[in-house]
């Protein structure tokens, strides 16, 4: 995660540029500081995707417990004609890119023609995913125009491409990591910045049995947990923090009040932690965890509140014959 050097880069046939530095090393160091010093301790979920958090979380999505990555697949794969959209001439806002193979789903069922009027614009916090992404859609799509932008995208939705004709995705039921005040907040923003006309594709991730749920974070090959736990490795190279995250247990269930699996790392032992930056130290008794992920499940209520946040109509609801997963699509119409 490269919040320090500003950058502005062609190559391989697409453009990338990086906006995390106008956040700032200082910023990132404040918000990791603050939530290690609030009771319970949290690390926001952004923080998992490095380089090498980016590739298990990618290991994570082809596990046979974790279905929401092959259903929502499923569903897009054959969406494309069920879509009232023109893709003619659309700039496509992915946000939280990091995975090409489900973009890729759409350009596939389009004609070549109509690919090559198209700009796709990956947006993730991760510039070696976008980087690793652009690659491989650039072999299969040579025609097609990829600007990547390196953002938070919870704090730099105002720097998101302005252009006309817009169809903005938000796959993977990420929307769920955010809290309930940040989907409100990021619904807002992205209702004020849509357009008349715009369209937005949102893969969320439903209620159901909590077996399959709690399977799904709880992986019998432990990917999960090792993602959980490189959170603290990124902390420490973006922080200075000197977490062991084998100190650490990984921890997740379904918290049925809030409608959400939540994870956590558990400390095995009393320890302290210390910061670069600063004389500061934070205590973790043994047993005492830090929240570092929520997964909102939602319903079809959701969905609805979801649009109103944002001014969006439902134009029309995917979902698997299982009803797992949901791909809805809202639009602006005034
Ligand atoms: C797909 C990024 C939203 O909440 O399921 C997977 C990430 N965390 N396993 C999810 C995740 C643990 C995830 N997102």
């Amino acid at each position: 995660m490269n919040y320090t050097k500003k950058e502005l880069l062609t190559k391989g046939g697409f453009q990338l540029i990086n906006y995390l530095p106008s956040i700032g090393i200082e910023k990132v160091r404040e918000e990791i500081i603050a939530g290690l010093k609030t009771i319970p301790k949290y690390i926001a979920s952004k923080f998992f995707y490095d380089e090498k958090g980016s590739e298990l979380f990618e290991k994570i999505t082809q596990l046979n417990e974790y279905y929401p990555t092959r259903t929502e697949k499923k569903i897009l794969s054959t969406i494309v004609s069920r879509l009232n959209v023109d893709f003619t001439n659309i700039n496509i806002v992915d946000i939280g890119s990091g995975d090409p193979t489900k973009i890729r789903l759409l350009f596939s069922q389009l004609s070549e023609q109509v690919v090559s009027t198209i700009i796709y614009y990956p947006v993730d916090i991760s510039q070696s995913a976008i980087e690793k992404a652009a690659e491989k859609l650039i072999l299969e799509f040579p025609m097609l125009k990829i600007k990547g932008i390196v953002a938070d995208f919870i704090f730099q939705l105002k720097l998101l491409p302005k252009t006309k004709n817009r169809l903005f995705c938000f796959f993977g039921s990420t929307v769920g990591n955010l809290s309930a005040t940040e989907i409100e907040f990021f619904m807002n923003m992205l209702g004020n910045e849509m357009q008349q006309g715009d369209n937005f594709l949102l893969g969320i991730d439903m209620i159901k049995d909590v077996a399959v749920l709690e399977n799904a974070y709880n992986d019998e090959q432990q990917i999960t947990a090792q993602f959980n736990k490189n959170i603290l490795k990124v902390v420490n190279n973006l922080s200075g923090t000197n977490f062991n995250p084998n100190e650490f247990e990984h921890l997740a269930f379904f918290n049925a009040e809030k409608n959400s699996i939540e994870m956590h790392l558990k400390a095995l032992k009393n320890v302290a932690i210390i910061f670069d930056s600063s004389t500061d130290k934070v205590y973790l008794k043994k047993g005492e965890t830090i929240h570092t992920e929520n997964s909102h499940k939602f319903n079809f209520n959701k969905i609805k509140t979801i649009g109103l946040w944002a001014g969006l109509d439902i134009e029309k609801v995917f979902a698997d014959d299982n009803r797992w997963f949901n791909v809805v699509h809202y639009k602006k119409n005034k």
